[in-house]
């Protein structure tokens, strides 16, 4: 039941999987453990962490591959060394091309942070708070060939106040990520 992480930068949802697997005993419960993080870019704060942890890290730079379709398969290989019964996206900023995400079917998912379907993409907090909704929120998804699309397997809600700025919403939803991203990924080695 090993659990594969891919990020691109600070990690923080990384961290909270990996801090939930650690003290909620996961190796124990469920036979899962955390088994690689790894990040399309070597300056990602969350590799730092993910050492300290003793965790595998690898860093497979895109910009070093010719295509999109060359650095999915070096990817790919990366990932399946660790015959991994769950892929996560945490803060991953790359677009996977359809061969990687059917490759992973059934065992891909993603933290998005707006309450899809509402704002799919980039900007996610400045777009809500200039559409005016009183809302914001994240989803945990499955991950399908569509971008933020596949069934939903938890969302949260948070309130946008008054004066809010992109940022101070995005540390609101973000501290509930921390929350539901880890339940969600214990839900599911959990069956
Ligand atoms: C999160 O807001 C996540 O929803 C989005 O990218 C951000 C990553 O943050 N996909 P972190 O790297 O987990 O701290």
């Amino acid at each position: 039941n090993n659990i594969v992480i891919l990020i691109s930068g600070s990690g923080s949802n990384m961290a909270a999987i990996v801090e939930a697997a650690q003290s909620r005993h996961w190796s124990t419960r469920y036979g899962a453990r955390v088994a690689a993080v790894i990040s399309n870019r070597a300056d990602a704060a969350g590799l730092v962490f993910a050492r300290e942890r003793r965790i595998d890290t690898a860093v497979l730079d895109h910009k070093a591959h010719a295509s999109r379709e060359a650095f999915d398969a070096a990817l790919m290989a990366e990932i399946d060394r660790h015959r991994p019964a769950l892929v996560v996206l945490a803060g991953f900023m790359r677009i996977l091309t359809p061969g990687f995400v059917q490759h992973y079917e059934g065992r891909l998912i993603n933290i998005h942070p707006s309450l899809l379907p509402a704002f799919p993409g980039l900007n996610t907090h400045q777009r809500a708070i200039d559409a005016g909704c009183r809302f914001a929120g994240c989803t945990v998804h499955r991950v399908t060939a569509e971008l933020d699309h596949g069934e939903y397997l938890d969302q949260a809600v948070v309130p946008i106040l008054p004066g809010d700025t992109a940022q101070v919403l995005a540390a609101r939803v973000l501290s509930q990520e921390h929350l539901i991203y880890p339940r969600a990924v214990e839900r599911l080695i959990a069956r």
